[in-house]
């Protein structure tokens, strides 16, 4: 049966390095992510203390033990891309499917939605990764599309499905895994 624990939400500090670095040296973590091996915690407190400050990166602890993070980024520099969000997380080995991750995706998803706005949230997963796309499908992510030889897994170039979740139902359409769709090209607008 599947265990309870008690979960609180909170943003990074930089004391937390060392627990961020434990959390990436666990090999699905890493792997499920775009993470290198061999993390360090001075690469982490530089990740920290560099954080842009438009971002958000939120930890999971039980409760001394840090578990889990999730970065909510400004998905693109341009001013047209404004209400996207892009969400990357991981959970440490020894804690994955506990309910953590759907844990830090609610607090994400509510600070997406009611305090900064976003109404479109993207991300890639890799297309084997059953446990992510579960729990992001439990928040009505859909598949957008696939991403062919994305990135490098141990030694094979892997593919990974984009998703997004929209605040607008119209544009809730899953592709499943037929991957991408060949949209119809739309007529061009002319300015004048
Ligand atoms: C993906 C990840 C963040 C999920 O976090 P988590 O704490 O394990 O997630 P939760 O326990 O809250 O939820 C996992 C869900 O997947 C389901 N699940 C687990 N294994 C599954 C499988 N093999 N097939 C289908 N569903 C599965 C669980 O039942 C659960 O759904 P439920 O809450 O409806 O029962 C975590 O597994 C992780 O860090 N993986 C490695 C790194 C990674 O892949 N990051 C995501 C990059 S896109």
């Amino acid at each position: 049966m599947k265990r309870e624990p008690a979960i609180t939400i909170r943003r990074v500090e930089p004391r937390d390095a060392e627990a961020l670095k434990a959390i990436f040296d666990s090999p699905r973590s890493m792997a499920g992510t775009l993470q290198l091996p061999y993390p360090s915690v001075a690469m982490w407190a530089k990740r920290i203390a560099d954080f842009p400050i438009e971002d958000v990166m939120l930890v999971a602890e039980v409760g001394d033990d840090l578990v889990g993070n999730l970065g909510l980024h400004v998905a693109a520099k341009s001013p047209r891309r404004r209400h996207a969000g892009a969400i990357g997380m991981s959970v440490r080995d020894d804690w994955q499917n506990r309910g953590v991750g759907t844990a830090l995706l609610a607090a994400g998803i509510d600070l997406a939605d009611n305090w900064i706005g976003f109404t479109r949230l993207e991300l890639t997963v890799f297309t084997d990764n059953a446990p992510a796309l579960a729990l992001y499908r439990k928040f009505g992510f859909v598949i957008e599309g696939t991403a062919r030889g994305y990135a490098l897994r141990d030694g094979q170039l892997a593919d990974v499905f984009m998703m997004a979740r929209h605040v607008r139902a119209d544009l809730r359409r899953d592709d499943g895994h037929r991957g991408a769709t060949t949209a119809r090209k739309p007529a061009p607008r002319v300015h004048r």
